[in-house]
């Protein structure tokens, strides 16, 4: 498996996204088209997935998206709008009522040794830490795992001991579970998943709950599992964080796919964002009020994090090409 994968192509029109150059959708107000084809490489898919729960709550409706293999999948959307439903999904836990499940191109298969095999290649970090971890201590919880894979003692002990060291928990592996803060509990979640070795990393708001440090160290790991090869996908409240991470954005409401694509596409897309109930990230707001001002020149491409809104803005700061006049005056 290739360790980064090229940039997933958008699935919105072409002519409305002016054929790859920056553009600015308070403009025009183009929705990204929900549905069609991501024209990459998909490790998984979903196609015309309909799920209700018993007491008939409709949680996604004929939802079809495709997560791109090697992708950083940010997933968004408001509260109740399906992002748990979909993962649960996603390693067979839940089962479509209508439509299908697809891992590699192929459906997925409910026996129990085509749920196994899903399990192992998809781990699933949930939301609620509490739901992940039942044993008492916290190695043997991360053992749990891979010793129903019917390992070697020593293969697992290598397994566990390899996740413990990747998740940094090495101060509490002897202790008890239930005794952990919560954010503790949640790297414990993530080494138990990391224990089985899975080709996709689903995670269900990993860093909600997390102190920055914890965030930051939480988001290093899941790029160093990343640049090892695998699929991470994550569903946040985070625009900010999802626009800096993400190669790939999907944003569900009420169960439907509203529009997915590139991070800076999907999060300049302005009238999609308030239909999706989220906020713009004031990185972006802060660049699509610069733009719209006439402050920034020619077309610039969106910044993704508060540096690069930086040096956009530092760059026209210090532009004295005659092309361009600024309306700050000119730099020193
Ligand atoms: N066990 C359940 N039984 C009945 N309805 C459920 C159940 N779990 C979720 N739902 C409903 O399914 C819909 C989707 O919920 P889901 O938990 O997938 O949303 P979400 O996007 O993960 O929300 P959040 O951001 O709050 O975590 C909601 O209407 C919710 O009330
Ligand atoms: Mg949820």
């Amino acid at each position: 498996m290739p360790a980064t994968a090229p940039p997933p192509a958008i699935y919105r029109s072409e002519a409305a996204a002016g054929a790859g150059a920056p553009r600015d959708s308070r403009d025009d107000g183009v929705a990204i088209p929900p549905g069609g084809d991501v024209g990459s490489d998909s490790i998984m898919a979903l196609e015309g997935v309909t799920f209700a729960y018993p007491d008939g709550t409709v949680a996604l409706r004929s939802l079809s998206l495709a997560l791109p293999r090697g992708g950083r999948i940010a997933i968004l959307g408001a509260n109740g709008s399906g992002k748990s439903t979909l993962f649960l999904h996603l390693n067979g836990i839940l089962r479509p009522a209508q439509g299908r499940l697809l891992f590699g191109g192929a459906p997925v298969r409910y026996d129990r040794r085509g749920l196994n095999e899903l399990r192992r290649r998809v781990g699933l970090v949930f939301q609620d830490p509490d739901s992940q971890l039942f044993a008492t201590s916290v190695r043997q919880d991360i053992s749990f795992g891979p010793l129903n894979l019917g390992l070697s003692e020593e293969a697992v002990r290598a397994k566990v001991e390899a996740a413990i060291r990747d998740t940094q928990i090495e101060e509490l592996a002897d202790r008890p579970t239930h005794l952990l803060s919560y954010g503790q509990k949640k790297r414990v979640a993530i080494a138990g998943v990391l224990a089985m070795e899975p080709e996709v990393i689903v995670a269900d708001e990993p860093t909600a709950g997390l102190d920055p440090e914890m965030t930051a160290r939480l988001m290093g790991l899941l790029d160093r599992l990343h640049a090892s090869g695998r699929t991470i996908v994550c569903s946040t409240h985070d625009v900010e964080l999802a626009l800096a991470w993400a190669d790939y954005v999907i944003v569900l409401r009420h169960g439907e796919l509203l529009g997915a694509g590139r991070p800076e596409d999907v999060f300049c897309d302005v009238p999609l964002l308030r239909q999706a109930r989220l906020a713009v990230p004031i990185v972006l707001d802060t660049f699509l009020r610069l733009r719209d001002r006439g402050l920034l020149g020619t077309p610039v491409r969106p910044p993704r994090t508060a540096g690069e809104l930086a040096d956009v803005i530092a760059e026209r700061l210090t532009d004295t090409s005659p092309a361009y006049s600024s309306p700050l005056g000119s730099a020193p």
